[in-house]
């Protein structure tokens, strides 16, 4: 017999929940580009964390199957108000489970999984350049060979 879908998928699969692209040069925005090995399927995932670490916007766009759009329209909103700490720990089983997705689809709710990580990665990623290049110029300003200092125009006014 063959097994419907589980109402939750149908939801967010006919009415995707943060569906777009954040500006993925901002500092403040990780994005995560992830494949799936065993279909070919496409997922790409960014978070804008605000100051104190929290997530405050997700945007998603998938190339793939029903599953996949409903696991990462999910994990949006999972993820909204949640530390990167916290979204870092969100196990693909948690999304299979709450969607009720069959066996053969577990590998559509690990390119969630994937995605995420890969977003919180280039987040962190990005901070540490950031902070390099801070350092760097810190360091140009103390031998006198800096004239201007150029992170200022990189951090987003207060
Ligand atoms: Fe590949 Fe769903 S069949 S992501």
């Amino acid at each position: 017999i063959a097994r419907a879908y589980h109402e939750k998928v149908i939801s967010h699969y006919e009415r995707p929940r943060n569906v777009g692209s954040l500006p993925k040069n901002d500092v403040d925005v990780g994005t995560g580009l992830v494949g799936a090995p065993a279909c070919g399927d496409v997922m790409k995932l960014q978070i804008r964390v605000d100051e104190d670490g929290i997530i405050s916007d997700v945007k998603f766009k998938t190339f793939g199957c029903g599953s996949a759009i409903a696991s990462s329209s999910y994990m949006t909103e999972r993820v909204k108000g949640l530390s990167l700490e916290e979204a870092g720990k969100i196990k693909n089983t948690e999304i299979a489970k709450e969607l009720a997705l069959p066996p053969v689809k577990l590998h559509c709710s690990m390119l969630a999984e994937d995605a995420i990580r890969s977003a919180i990665k280039d987040y962190r990623s990005k901070r540490v350049k950031l902070a390099e290049s801070k350092q760097n110029n810190f360091i140009d300003v103390s031998r006198g060979t800096a004239t201007t200092d150029t992170t200022a125009t990189m951090l987003p006014s207060q």
